[in-house]
C-alpha cells in the first residue's frame, strides 16, 4: 500500500499531448503501473495525487469526504486570489451544495430540456443561415461553436437581447487562463453587478425564465438573492466555454475520422450516441474534478491522507481499456457506458442534459446543411488550447 508518504513524484500537471486528439500518453502509463499517483502541478508546485483510472475516479466522485470546497485543506486550487462567490456550489460540500443544487433542478430537467429543443435547433438554424451566407471559408468557432452556448444561456436566465454581447465578451475573458489576475477580478465584478441588477428586477417582477423561477422559490429554499446572483454567474461560466469547446473539438474528431463521419451522415438518428460517444473521446475537463481529503481514505490501495489534494482525470478515465473497449478509438455504434466526461456523484454535471442537446443539435445540423465541410487548414495548423481550464480550439477554419 502507498500513502502520501510516499516519495516526491518527478512527474508535473498538465502533462504533453503527443496528438491533438488524445490525452497525454502518460496517461495511460500510470493508468497500467501508477493509477493514483502523486504529481507536482507546474503552476504553484504544490503536490496533489493523480487518479486516472474509471473505477477509482468514480470511487473518489461519489465519496463526499473528497471536498469540493475551495477552502479545504489542500485542495488544488488554481486562482487562489479569488475565493468563489456565495452561491458557486461546484466548489461547495453537501448539504449546502445540494441546497442550491436543488433550487436550479427543475430548471435543468430533462422535461424542461426537451422544450428548449426546438429554441436550440432554432438558434443553430439561424447560426449556420448566417455563417453560409458570408462563406466559405468560415470560423465554426467564432461563428457558430461559441455564440450557440452563448445564446442558450441568456435565453434560459432571461438575459435582454442588448446585453447579450457583454455576457460574451465576459465569460470568454474569464475563461481565458492568459487572462491576468487583475483583469479576471475586474470583468467578474463588472459581470456581479450586472447580475445583481438583473436578478434584483427578476425578484421585484418576476418573467417567464429560469432566473425568476428560482427567485420564486429561493425564500423557501432557504436561497438568498447573492446565492442566487452566484448560481447564475456559475451557470455562465460552467456552460458556455465547456460547450464551444467540444463543438470545435468533436467536429475535429469527426472530420479526421471520415468513417464515422460516413456513418453519422448516412444514420442521421444515430446522432444521441454519437454525441455521447464524442464526448467520451474528447473530454475537454482535463482540470475539471478536483477535490481534498477530509480524512484518511483509502482508493484502490493507496491510502490518500486528511489534507492531500486530488485531480481526477476524467479524459484519462474515459480511455480507460478495462471499461471501454479499444478506447481509442472513435466508434459512434458503441454502447457506451456511463462515461465521466460529465463527472460523477453528487457533483455531476448539473447542465449535462442541456449540453447534449445543444451539442445533438449542432452536429446533427451542421452535416445536414454542410455535407462536405472540411478543414480549410491542415490539421497542425488549427489553434489548439493547451491553456486554458477547458481543452478545445481557439479557432476552427472550415470550408464547404
Ligand atoms: C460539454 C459540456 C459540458 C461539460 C463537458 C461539463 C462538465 C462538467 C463536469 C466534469 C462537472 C463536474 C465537476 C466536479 O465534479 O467537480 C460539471 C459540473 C457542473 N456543470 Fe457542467 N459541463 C458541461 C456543460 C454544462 C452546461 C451547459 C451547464 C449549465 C447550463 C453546466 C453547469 C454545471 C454546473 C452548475 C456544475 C456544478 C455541479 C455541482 O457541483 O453540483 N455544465 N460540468
Amino acid at each position: 500500500m502507498s500513502s502520501s508518504t510516499a516519495p516526491t513524484s518527478e512527474l508535473t500537471y498538465p502533462m504533453a499531448r503527443e496528438t491533438v486528439l488524445d490525452p497525454p500518453p502518460t496517461y495511460a502509463s500510470l493508468r497500467a503501473e501508477h493509477p493514483i499517483t502523486r504529481v507536482r502541478l507546474d503552476f504553484d508546485d504544490s503536490e496533489v495525487w493523480l487518479v486516472t483510472r474509471y473505477e477509482d475516479a468514480k470511487t473518489i466522485l461519489t465519496d463526499t469526504r473528497f471536498s469540493s470546497d475551495f477552502q479545504t485543506p489542500g485542495f488544488p486550487a488554481r486562482l487562489t486570489s479569488q475565493p468563489p462567490g456565495p452561491g458557486t456550489f461546484i466548489r461547495m460540500d453537501p448539504p449546502d451544495q445540494q441546497r442550491l443544487r436543488h433550487l436550479l433542478h427543475p430548471e435543468l430537467s430533462r422535461k424542461r430540456v426537451d422544450e428548449l429543443r426546438p429554441t436550440v435547433e432554432g438558434f443553430v438554424a439561424e447560426l449556420l443561415d448566417r455563417m453560409i451566407e458570408k462563406g466559405p471559408p468560415a470560423d465554426l468557432i467564432a461563428d457558430f461553436a461559441l455564440p450557440l452556448p452563448s445564446q442558450v444561456i441568456t435565453t434560459l436566465l432571461g438575459v435582454p437581447y442588448e446585453d447579450r454581447e457583454f455576457f460574451h465578451d465576459t465569460t470568454r475573458v474569464m475563461g481565458e487562463q492568459t487572462t491576468p489576475p487583475e483583469e479576471r477580478l475586474r470583468v467578474r465584478n463588472q459581470l456581479k453587478e450586472y447580475l445583481d441588477d438583473l436578478v434584483a428586477a427578476k425578484d421585484a417582477e418576476p418573467g417567464d425564465d429560469l432566473l425568476s423561477r428560482m427567485c420564486e422559490r429561493r425564500v423557501e429554499a432557504d436561497v438568498s438573492i447573492e446565492e442566487v446572483v452566484g448560481i447564475a454567474t456559475l451557470l455562465m461560466v460552467a456552460g458556455y466555454e465547456t460547450v464551444a469547446n467540444q463543438i470545435g473539438v468533436g467536429t475535429v474528431a469527426l472530420l479526421q475520422n471520415p468513417d464515422q463521419l460516413a456513418d453519422l451522415k448516412a444514420h442521421p438518428d444515430k446522432i444521441r450516441g454519437a454525441a455521447d460517444e464524442i464526448v467520451r473521446h474528447q473530454t475537454v475537463t482535463d482540470y475539471g474534478a478536483r477535490r481534498a481529503a477530509t480524512a484518511d481514505i483509502e482508493v484502490g490501495g493507496t491510502t490518500i491522507r486528511k489534507g492531500d489534494g486530488v485531480l481526477v482525470v476524467l479524459s484519462s478515465a474515459n480511455r480507460d481499456e478495462s471499461v471501454f473497449t479499444d478506447p481509442d478509438e472513435l466508434d459512434i455504434n458503441r454502447k457506451t457506458q456511463d462515461h465521466l466526461a460529465f463527472g460523477w456523484g453528487p457533483h455531476q454535471c448539473v447542465g449535462h442534459l442541456l449540453a447534449r442537446v445543444q451539442l445533438e443539435c449542432a452536429w446533427a445540423a451542421l452535416f445536414e446543411r454542410l455535407p462536405d465541410l472540411r478543414l480549410d487548414v491542415p490539421l497542425d495548423e488549427v489553434p489548439f488550447r493547451f491553456d486554458m481550464f477547458v481543452y478545445g480550439v481557439r479557432g476552427l477554419p472550415v470550408t464547404w
